[in-house]
């Protein structure tokens, strides 16, 4: 794909993307297979909000991301298969057996039933076969819905039920570090209230006994092998779902952001080539799990519709020691590395012996994803893992956008530390006052929102296409919003300050305040609760719940430990909260509604700067909960 060379080149991209939005996104499109042309480029309205893509047009996006580059690339390695074990041996998939291997998959879901617009949900590990699940469904316009693997029992099943999957894709166990997660064992428990699922298919990984229910459950490796690997693609609408997608937000439960086929493929495959600039021979490495947007947009999609060679990272990156990303990194001779902030961060205060042993003489871009990367830490990278030569894209985005839309184009416009910088072609950012108002100008700060469609942007919640609008579109008329913050500098550059909202970023996982609540409201001794992000050295911020109990002053560690088991059990064991305080009551004001504001002051230990109380129902619950604060502090 033919990318932007320079910053005038750059300059020049925007101005016709902004102007001509349109004739520019089709000239990219058109560099696509389609089985049908589209009739119009775009339909859009964000008040209903409708967003169509490449109206009329049908294409088969797996077609896209293998077949088409069979001819030139069937030897070319499409991933390699880094096991969690060093002393395992690495996979190479071919781009030719990736195609033999999607093609059996999608055959066993033909059979078991699944067809075009089903969906299909994959609970897996980090390993080839999540990602050929994924693709399979995309083969025969099945939708897929991954669910991260560290998600709870109850988790998984509120996911299964939301989109009422036909069928389960997962494995006996997952290998995590020194430890072995069950993965079947999870699905069982979910399943007893799945009604919709007729069959599992378990890929054996940890060879751990599991229960196997007759009739419902198949092993994977016996139904591929005696599937053909030929499977005729299924052509689907450009607006034909490709995947949901659950995602967290300030009230409720997770909703189903759902990405659609042709606008995604478009806009996750030009994203990518132009950001991190890929070259024909190198080797791409993103650390994500398939469980988030980035494993869907950029280690199974965009990658492979640039026909590229990537990593697929089973382990952590402290195992067996915090060297252990450098150590693949020189392996296998990584060009493009692309991380999370808090895996820096971790990896940082490990100290440089971990890095010293590696030459990394490979690497020639790194990337930053998923929450805001500090000044500090972004030094940290680029002086001791890019040694100084490697540009850092730090590239905002989220579920809802399927793709990058502020980041630095590696190589090509100037990186700030801390800053995602400048919209790439196509996006139009806009910061606006808390009425909706435009911020116009330079060194301003506002809420972040999007004017324009882009390709990827998100359709609908799956199911529920009035919270979608809630969400995203009222919230200020005519605009995307995007629940961050943002401050504009001097020179037009962007740095996202974090989320506005009630969601947390722990880790650079989305959680919701009001889930974790919820998690924590349903123990017998607890009446309410209320649920905070505080500053975190590693983990960006931690959780922190201010909980009532029925038992005055009862603060148990026994009760503390049932809390999080309760959270890790409804969520899993990211959303724990990292520090509880059991209190008598919760400041709020006369129309019931929590004072969190002052909560965040009060977990920061920021004590004289609560601001205004004055509106507070009874203001002498902050001194209790401040009380203990000031007796930990002496
Ligand atoms: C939220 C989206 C995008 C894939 C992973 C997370 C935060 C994401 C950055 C960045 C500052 C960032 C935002 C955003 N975020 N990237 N480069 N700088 N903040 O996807 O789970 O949908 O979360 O993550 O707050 O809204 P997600």
């Amino acid at each position: 794909m033919k990318t932007v060379k320079s910053l005038a080149d750059y300059q020049s991209e925007y101005q016709t993307s902004v102007e001509q939005p349109e004739k520019f996104w089709e000239k990219i499109a058109d560099q696509f297979l389609w089985k049908n042309r589209w009739s119009k480029v775009l339909d859009w309205n964000f008040t209903e909000p409708t967003i169509q893509w490449f109206v009329n047009g049908t294409l088969n996006i797996t077609e896209n991301c293998i077949d088409r580059h069979l001819s030139k690339n069937a030897h070319k390695t499409a991933f390699i298969f880094e096991p969690n074990e060093p002393s395992e041996s690495t996979q190479n998939i071919s781009y030719q057996t990736l195609y033999d291997e999607v093609c059996r998959l999608a055959n066993v879901l033909k059979k078991l039933g699944v067809e075009k617009g089903d969906r299909v949900c994959i609970y897996m590990p980090m390993i080839p076969e999540a990602i050929y699940g994924m693709l399979a469904c995309a083969r025969i316009g099945a939708v897929h819905s991954v669910v991260f693997g560290g998600f709870s029992a109850q988790a998984l099943k509120d996911r299964i039920n939301d989109s009422l999957c036909k069928v389960v894709l997962t494995t006996d166990g997952a290998f995590r570090g020194n430890k072995k997660i069950p993965m079947k064992a999870t699905v069982d428990e979910a399943l007893i209230e799945c009604p919709s699922v007729k069959y599992t298919l378990v890929f054996n990984r940890t060879n751990d006994t599991i229960k196997m229910q007759e009739g419902r459950d198949l092993n994977w490796k016996t139904e591929v092998q005696s599937q053909p690997d030929h499977c005729e693609p299924v052509y689907v609408d450009a607006e034909h779902p490709l995947f949901i997608l659950y995602t967290s937000g300030s009230t409720g439960k997770p909703k189903g952001v759902l990405h659609t086929t042709g606008g995604y493929m478009v806009y996750t495959a030009y994203s990518f080539a132009n950001v991190f600039q890929y070259q024909p021979n190198d080797i791409y490495w993103c650390t994500a799990d398939v469980g988030w947007i980035t494993g869907h947009s950029y280690i199974t999609y965009a990658p492979l519709l640039n026909a590229a060679t990537s990593v697929i990272f089973e382990g952590i990156p402290t195992y067996p020691d915090a060297g252990r990303f450098w150590q693949v990194v020189d392996k296998h001779h990584v060009t493009h590395f692309y991380t999370a902030p808090t895996a820096i961060r971790a990896l940082e205060a490990a100290g440089l012996e971990f890095v010293k042993p590696y030459k990394l003489t490979s690497l020639k871009v790194l990337g930053s994803v998923g929450e805001p990367i500090n000044e500090e830490a972004w030094n940290w990278y680029s002086a001791n893992i890019g040694k100084n030569k490697c540009p850092i894209v730090d590239t905002w985005w989220q579920t809802e956008t399927g793709g990058i839309l502020i980041s630095p184009l590696a190589g090509i416009t100037p990186t700030k530390p801390g800053f995602a910088t400048l919209p790439l072609p196509g996006i139009q950012p806009i910061l606006v006052d808390d009425k909706g108002n435009e911020i116009t100008g330079n060194n301003v700060e506002g809420n972040l929102c999007i004017k324009f469609p882009w390709p990827s942007i998100i359709r609908t919640t799956y199911g529920d296409h009035e919270r979608c609008k809630q969400t995203y579109f009222s919230t200020y008329k005519g605009l995307y919003f995007t629940g961050d913050g943002c401050k504009r500098d001097e020179n037009g550059n962007y740095r996202i300050t974090g989320r506005v909202d009630d969601v947390i970023n722990v880790s650079g996982h989305r959680i919701g305040t009001a889930e974790v609540e919820s998690a924590l409201n349903m123990h017998e001794d607890i009446v309410e609760s209320a649920v905070i992000g505080y500053p975190h050295e590693i983990k960006g911020q931690g959780i922190y719940a201010y909980c009532i109990s029925i038992n005055e002053h009862i603060n148990s560690d026994d009760l503390k430990k049932e809390l999080i088991d309760l959270v890790n059990k409804q969520i899993g064991p990211i959303a724990k909260p990292d520090k509880i305080q059991i209190v008598r009551g919760l400041p709020k004001t006369r129309s019931g509604k929590i004072m969190r504001r002052i909560l965040r002051k009060i977990a920061e230990g920021d004590f004289a700067n609560l601001g205004d109380t004055s509106t507070l129902l009874d203001p002498t619950v902050i001194n209790e909960i401040i009380e203990p604060h000031l007796k930990n502090n002496n």
